[in-house]
């Protein structure tokens, strides 16, 4: 009886099959072009394929199916992007379609996606954030007004890094220090002094430790992959516990960054700490409705929502970019050797470096470009949906589908790069490319509408605290896990084996 049930059911649908292929034909209408890619498993798709590391799997497919790529996630379409000229194509072409964003489950915790700007749906909410931040928090105005605070984060970075292998010294051992750490207190400090106008990490800031450690289990708990976000039946059973973790943990930061939140309100309120200008809580705090779109007022969950995402958007990836150009410069002497004689020269014995010498530094620069290219932190950029069918290179792209640029695969391509694989700052040096979202051969900040808002910062950050401690210290480290480069997949790639070296103060400075 099943048999003969099977077998009518499998004819019905051959039957269907052939029918359906005849009236395509009939039409004249063509089956619409998927790019290419693998094929997957009933059910799950490509999820298998991917690896833990989707971006190197990814890249490893190029060349059997060229630069654009199509997998099936679970029940999630998704396009990848590999190469310069496909991504030229999508943000120069199409960014409308595409500048919508795929959301994990984990980041729907406390309503997050609502009030967020980095995953929040492309629309009237996101464009008023959008202004508010370029225009009030990452503008070169505002960034221009902070440069003391970034100065005060990397210089306290240098005085806890040589305290600490003093202290190791004292204790008998080599004076190892984990730079990984120190870099992203710091990175962390400079995002506090800009949200908050405080030091969050200071011994005397209780609340700012427990915020320190509730934000680093949300990045921890987000930044893991979750079978959830493919197969939308699983939700419910929250397999690998990701939601009940990141409720529990989001939930203490927001309590945490909420208390930050109205102490500053008290404060404009009553006027306390009236300063000239105003900080960015502020223009939150203070926005209505502006008569153009979007809400008449940022909700006060939404506020502290905002300003979560400034520590999540800006602390690891500026930290893991810093800790990765050491790694390389670690790795290739006569790099390191280039970069401390030009800071030599430029800046010489008797001062620190400033902000205002990044301009003068071109070595260095390089260095960084050179990094960004090999080690871009958010190597598939934040993954985009797309808004509309879409008719791109040649295919048809549905809604909804999922689009990743693989701009660690772009940064690796031979069709862009001479010797790819090699760590060569040396490339820049002459060149016009720029990491500002129109060489599509570089793309670390992405480009088109939800580009990085935070460059201009997260530029001036890498570049001062890098070359702190150049100018700062001389380094001794293990060559063996200095220069090992493997991946560590979370909210953002980071290097396996968190960098570790020892400094010897240099005696400079009057
Ligand atoms: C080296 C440091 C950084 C790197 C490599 C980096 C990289 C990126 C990338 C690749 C994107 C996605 C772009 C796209 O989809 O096209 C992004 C978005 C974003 N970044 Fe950064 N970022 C860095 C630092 C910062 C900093 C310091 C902040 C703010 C304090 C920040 C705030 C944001 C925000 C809010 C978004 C979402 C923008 C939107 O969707 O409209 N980033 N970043």
């Amino acid at each position: 009886m099943e048999i003969t049930f099977s077998l009518l059911s499998w004819c019905s649908i051959f039957i269907l099959a052939a029918l359906l292929q005849l009236t395509w034909r009939h039409s004249g209408q063509k089956p619409k072009l998927r790019p290419p890619g693998p094929r997957g498993w009933p059910i799950i798709g490509n999820i298998l394929d991917l690896g833990t590391m989707p971006h190197q799997t990814l890249y490893k497919l190029r060349p059997k199916y060229g630069p654009v790529l199509w997998l099936k996630l679970g029940s999630m379409n998704t396009m990848v992007v590999q190469s310069a000229k496909a991504a030229e194509q999508l943000f120069k072409n199409h960014d409308l379609s595409f500048c919508d964003r795929k959301c994990p489950v984990a980041l729907t915790c406390h309503n997050y996606n609502q009030g967020s700007m980095a995953i929040g749906q492309y629309g009237g909410y996101w464009r008023v954030l959008r202004r508010l931040c370029s225009v009030e928090l990452l503008v070169n105005r505002r960034i221009n007004d902070t440069v003391p605070n970034r100065r005060k984060c990397v210089d306290a970075m240098t005085k806890y890094i040589h305290e600490a292998s003093d202290a190791a010294r004292a204790r008998g051992e080599p004076g190892v220090v984990n730079l990984a750490h120190f870099l992203f207190m710091m990175s962390f400090n400079v995002v506090g002094n800009l949200v908050f106008s405080r030091d969050l990490l200071e011994p005397q800031c209780k609340d700012g430790k427990e915020f320190f450690d509730a934000m680093d289990q949300v990045m921890k708990w987000a930044g893991t992959p979750n079978v959830a976000d493919f197969l939308p039946f699983l939700k419910w059973l929250d397999p690998q516990g990701v939601v009940t973790n990141m409720k529990e943990h989001m939930g203490k930061a927001i309590q945490i960054a909420s208390k930050f939140v109205k102490e500053r309100a008290e404060e404009l309120k009553f006027g306390s700490n009236q300063k000239a200008k105003k900080e960015f809580l502020d223009v939150l705090l203070a926005y209505e409705v502006d008569g153009r779109e979007g809400p008449e007022k940022i909700s006060d969950h939404n506020i502290n929502i905002i300003v979560l995402e400034m520590f999540f958007a800006g602390s690891e990836t500026t930290s893991g970019t810093i800790e990765w150009a050491l790694t390389e410069l670690f790795r290739k002497p006569e790099t390191m050797d280039k970069a401390k004689e030009e800071l030599s020269r430029v800046i010489g014995p008797n001062r620190k470096v400033e902000e205002s010498d990044i301009d003068n530094l071109p070595y260095l620069q390089a260095v960084v470009k050179e990094t960004l290219r090999l080690h871009p932190v958010i190597p598939l950029l934040l993954p985009r949906n797309a808004i509309e069918d879409t008719e791109y290179m040649g295919y048809h792209i549905p809604k909804d589908t999922q689009i990743f640029v693989n701009v660690w695969a772009i940064g690796r391509d031979p069709e862009s790069w001479d010797e790819p694989l090699c760590f060569k700052p040396q490339r820049f040096i002459g060149s016009n490319i720029e990491y500002k979202g129109h060489n599509f051969e570089l793309l670390p900040f992405g480009s088109g509408r939800r580009i990085c808002v935070g460059m201009s910062l997260a530029h001036r950050v890498v570049h001062l605290a890098l070359a702190s401690l150049l100018h700062t210290f001389d380094w001794d480290f293990v060559p063996e896990k200095a220069s090992d480069t493997r991946e560590r997949m979370g909210i953002t790639v980071r290097k396996l084996v968190p960098l570790e070296a020892t400094p010897k103060k240099r005696k400079i400075y009057v």
